[in-house]
């Protein structure tokens, strides 16, 4: 795989931004979460990042479990929003208050088709933290209770957004110039 200053259009949010908004995120949620369980819901791969830094500021005690879903193929774009549940949590959520912990939410579709799934488990509460939002491409309504940044719609990758699996250890959000990416 290709370095990715080759592709790199501009640093979005750089590692500073990210790691102050994840503290602010962090504070939230050990406030409204104070003397309550806690259960956080990574949805892999992209999550991965955000849910192990956001763990370590978390105050308040917390259990994870993880599942992996998938809307988009081989490309970049959902079509026809169906998602696919390719690795199902090991734990019940049944009364827990659970937090799914997402890197970013575009049409909405891959969101919403989790949180029906996990609501018929009868969760005591289900809410959505988000480190990204792509708001002006929703095409299904979703609530989302946190939400690190509002992004433009733009290609985005790296801490744990991937470019075909690779590049989700940069510490930044960086954007793609799509024609030096995808370019044959
Ligand atoms: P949605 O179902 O359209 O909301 O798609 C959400 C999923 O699409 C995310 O969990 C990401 O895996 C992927 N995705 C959407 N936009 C981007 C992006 O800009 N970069 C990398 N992955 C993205
Ligand atoms: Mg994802």
């Amino acid at each position: 795989m290709r370095d990715y200053r080759e592709f790199l259009a501009e640093i979005l949010i750089p590692e500073d931004r990210l790691q102050a908004r994840v503290q602010e995120l962090g504070a939230a949620i050990s406030r409204d979460f104070a003397g309550k369980d806690l259960m956080l819901v990574c949805i892999l791969r992209g999550g991965v990042m955000f849910l192990a830094d956001l763990m370590r500021v978390l105050s308040v005690p917390h259990t994870v479990d993880f599942m992996a879903v998938s809307s988009y193929g081989a490309g970049v774009r959902s079509t026809t929003g169906q998602v696919r549940i390719s690795l199902d949590l090991t734990t019940s959520i049944e009364g827990r208050n659970v937090l799914i912990v997402e890197d970013i939410i575009d049409s909405g579709f891959t969101l919403a088709s989790v949180l029906e799934l996990l609501s018929a488990r009868r969760p005591h509460s289900l809410q959505v933290c988000t480190l990204l939002d792509k708001a002006e491409r929703r095409e299904t309504e979703v609530p989302i209770a946190y939400c690190g940044f509002v992004i433009p719609n733009k290609f985005v990758f790296g801490y744990g957004l991937d470019l075909d699996e690779y590049y989700r250890n940069l510490p930044f959000v960086g954007v793609v110039q799509p024609e030096k990416f995808f370019a044959p």
